[in-house]
């Protein structure tokens, strides 16, 4: 694997590397050395254009927990403020000798730009890049479900294999804006898992009938008829609806009426389903306490198993593993 740069670029052989890679190294977790010496001398830089609380604290305790120096670099802060190009920011970063770079951006296309322009000769993960990718979430999200709902990588009950074949889930909500709910539909329908998106029709991208999988308008029939196993709330992206020059529509109590996670809808999931979310939240929007708070919510495990993913991803792209097609 040379760079991650979309959940679309992974096949299912790669993915399943990745999760499998991603277990041992959560096994790793639990003992008291957490420390692993396989990246050791190598330097990891973590490159923010973008805010985030989970995936910069994640990618930072993954390499370090590899024994990888980090350097951390924010926009805010730094000579970006002062007009810095993309460019001239990766040629000071590769002159600092970074062995690997991971990048959020609010640009979609900034991380593929990074690993073909020559900027930078090492690998690069994309971290989120504007409403387009974000794979290491669909790999955490993956890995979650596989824990629940596959018998924690074997064969599930329900009969879910440990590639999430078969798995119904549903992802709600700001569809239009979510880089999360794209990179887990690639990924998903990679692994072979039966998607739904449930959304508004504001909030639903053009073409997303093409996409690999179903669309609905009215979460109340679909939980009915779709029975998931696994149901993924989206945060409504407000700020990104302002610098758009959109207006939110529906209002936030439609939408939450219509679309939030409440006690009622939450009794209406099958036992068995878990509630995801990938964070920040948007309490009492898309989601009530009670459902983000409930014993089937997985969000705060989400948040631990993205040390794990990462720590995988750093791991293979440092360390050896398999081509992606990004790569290429
Ligand atoms: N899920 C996610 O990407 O969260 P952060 O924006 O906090 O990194």
């Amino acid at each position: 694997m040379r760079h991650l740069l979309s959940a679309a670029d992974l096949s299912r052989a790669e993915a399943i590397e990745i999760l499998d890679t991603t277990a041992t190294m959560a096994a790793t977790q639990s003992r008291e050395i957490k420390k692993l010496p396989a990246l050791r001398g190598l330097t990891v830089v973590n490159l923010f254009f973008e805010d985030s609380t989970r995936t910069r604290i994640s990618f930072e305790a993954a390499a370090k927990r590899l024994s990888a120096d980090v350097i951390n670099f924010s926009a805010k802060g730094s000579s970006v403020s002062k007009g810095e190009s993309l460019k001239d920011t990766a040629l000071t970063l590769a002159a600092m000798g970074a062995d690997a770079v991971v990048i959020r951006h609010q640009a979609s296309g900034a991380p593929h730009r990074l690993a073909t322009s020559g900027w930078v000769r090492t690998p690069v993960v994309n971290a989120g890049d504007g409403m387009h990718q974000h794979p290491t979430q669909a790999l955490l999200d993956a890995f979650t479900m596989r824990r629940h709902l596959a018998g924690g990588g074997e064969a599930g009950p329900d009969g879910i294999g440990r590639d999430l074949a078969g798995a119904k889930v549903v992802i709600v909500g700001d569809v239009l804006h979510s880089r999360v709910a794209r990179s887990n539909v690639d990924l998903l329908h990679t692994l072979g898992a039966d998607v739904t998106l449930v959304a508004p029709p504001t909030l639903l991208p053009v073409g997303v009938h093409t996409w690999p999988c179903a669309v609905s308008y009215d979460l109340n029939a679909t939980i009915a008829d779709v029975r998931p196993d696994a149901i993924m709330m989206l945060r409504v992206q407000r700020e990104r609806m302002s610098s758009a020059g959109g207006g939110f529509f529906p209002s936030p109590m439609e939408y939450s009426r219509r679309y939030g996670l409440d006690g009622t809808r939450l009794a209406a999931l099958p036992e068995h389903c878990v509630v995801m979310h990938p964070g920040p939240m948007n309490r009492g929007l898309e989601i009530s306490a009670k459902a983000a708070d409930s014993p089937r919510s997985t969000i705060v495990e989400q948040v631990a198993n993205g040390v794990a993913v990462r720590m995988a991803v750093l791991y293979l792209l440092l360390a050896g593993g398999t081509e992606t097609e990004g790569s290429r």
